[in-house]
């Protein structure tokens, strides 16, 4: 393939998130929630990155991530890049950062835990980031990211 020919047609104006590991595309969609946008959007998966051996793509028309849902990204993709494009340039690049509290996104890997039970929504403090290490507000038992689930 030519090295500028894309594997997923440009956009005009929209987010780009780049470099996703192959196997988390659908978590990337769970957690931002984008099954539910109305706006165009394009998926590619299991296309070839020198870094990542295998990376997946989402591109969103006529959106512009805010860094709040960036964040998110960090539980499951912290290796996503995310383009911001205006009239098909790249006009901002934004890494992911892990946020400090994360609510209602994970499952709390404690069975016990009243979160499993009731119609609560979940909670917990970012007590390590890298590996990630939630605690729960509730149970206080913590959830590591090989246990990470996304509810
Ligand atoms: N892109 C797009 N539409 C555009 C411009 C860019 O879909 N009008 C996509 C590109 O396909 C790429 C991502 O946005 O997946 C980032 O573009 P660019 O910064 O040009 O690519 P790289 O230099 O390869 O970026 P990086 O090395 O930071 O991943
Ligand atoms: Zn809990």
């Amino acid at each position: 393939m030519a090295k500028k020919e894309l594997q997923v047609s440009a956009i005009e104006n929209g987010t780009v998130i780049d470099h996703i590991p192959a196997d988390k595309l659908f978590d990337v969609i769970n957690v931002l929630g984008i099954a539910a946008m109305e706006n165009a959007m394009a998926f590619g998966t299991n296309l070839k990155s020198s870094k990542l051996g295998k990376k997946a793509i989402v591109k969103i028309w006529d959106k512009f991530l805010e860094d709040e849902e960036v964040n998110k990204l960090a539980l499951v993709a912290p290796s996503a890049k995310i383009n911001i494009i205006r009239g098909y340039e790249v006009v901002e690049k934004k890494m992911v950062n892990v946020p400090e509290k994360v609510e209602g996104i994970v499952k709390c890997m404690n069975p016990k835990c009243i979160t499993n039970h009731e119609y609560v929504r979940t909670k917990f403090d970012v007590v390590n980031t890298h590996p990630i290490v939630l605690k729960c507000h509730y149970c206080e038992k913590l959830t590591d990211e090989k246990h990470l689930e996304i509810i």
